[in-house]
């Protein structure tokens, strides 16, 4: 049996998978949501994705009653059945199904909880490939630091970036100043080989992968600093690359037509990425 999902309750092939039409989550994008990598037994952060996703369930009212053990009970189960060793693990909880109405004011709903587990082209090579990027500007709702699947710009600007040749799209603010990708966290390296991020300021997503990369860089004496950069920086960077569950560290060596350390992979992103894939191995 394979292409088993989770929802509401019941593993099922996803052809018989069935969300409710008044699904919450689909009408209104009412629903949070996480992504984790996992490869052979090893999943990558999750701890940080499901504390994650126990954060963005408080910061929009949903009451969950599922605990963290037993959505790895199912994690664990689906990924047995479906019989996958490298693939990532979609988790969605849904505000619930009701009559559709904004307001969810006195409605005594009860969270859905669905899981997918996808199996992926392993890409967990140290020799990562350089990706391309574009840069758009950041119109995304006031709080990008909530993890929903309230998605549209991000679709948008992911799929301009594709349209275009490039792998991501670079979230620009009114300012000037990089926020993140549409799907990633972005990261620079300067001439006097500081790792640069954007520090968790509510306009962009408190990355999992940001956070362990930054903990493993400090523990291996390399210098990482939180602040804000400049669209202008990034083309004259060092180095840059994106973080997330899905992409790890992957280097970017093109944006908006401009070459990034002449196009080549950077050593510090290689670094990086092989010291990611090092913490997580058995
Ligand atoms: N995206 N910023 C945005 C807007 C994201 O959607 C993501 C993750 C990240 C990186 O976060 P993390 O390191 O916790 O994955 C930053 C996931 C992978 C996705 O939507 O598929």
């Amino acid at each position: 049996m394979y292409n088993i999902s989770y929802v509401d309750g019941i593993y099922q092939n996803y052809e018989n998978s069935k969300v409710n039409i008044n699904d919450r989550g689909y009408h209104f994008g009412d629903s949070v949501y996480e992504v984790v990598l996992f490869n052979e037994g090893i999943f990558y952060d999750f701890e940080g994705h499901l504390n994650r996703l126990f954060d963005s369930l408080n910061s929009i009212n949903i009451k969950f009653s599922f605990s963290k053990q037993s959505l790895k009970i199912i994690i664990k189960n689906l990924i047995k059945i479906n019989r996958v060793s490298f693939g990532s693990v979609y988790i969605q909880v849904s505000r619930g199904i009701a009559e559709r109405n904004h307001s969810y004011k006195d409605m005594n709903i009860k969270p859905l909880l669905s899981i997918i587990i996808t199996k992926k082209q392993n890409n967990l090579s140290d020799e990562a490939i350089g990706v391309k990027a574009i840069t758009l500007n950041d119109n995304r709702w006031a709080r990008p630091d909530i993890k929903t699947t309230q998605l549209l710009p991000n679709v948008l600007a992911k799929t301009k970036a594709n349209n275009k040749g490039a792998f991501e799209g670079i979230f620009i603010d009114s300012e000037g100043y990089v926020t993140e990708g549409s799907s990633s966290n972005i990261w620079i390296i300067n001439n006097d080989n500081e790792i640069i991020t954007r520090a968790i300021d509510g306009k962009i997503l408190s990355g999992i992968t940001r956070k362990s990369i930054a903990k493993f860089a400090d523990l291996n004496d390399l210098i990482v600093k939180e602040k804000k950069f400049r669209k202008e920086e990034l083309y004259k960077s060092k180095e840059v690359f994106l973080s997330s569950a899905s992409s790890f560290v992957t280097p970017i060596i093109e944006i908006d037509n401009v070459k990034i350390n002449n196009g080549e992979v950077g050593e510090i992103s290689v670094e990086l990425r092989k010291l990611y894939f090092k913490n997580f191995t058995k």
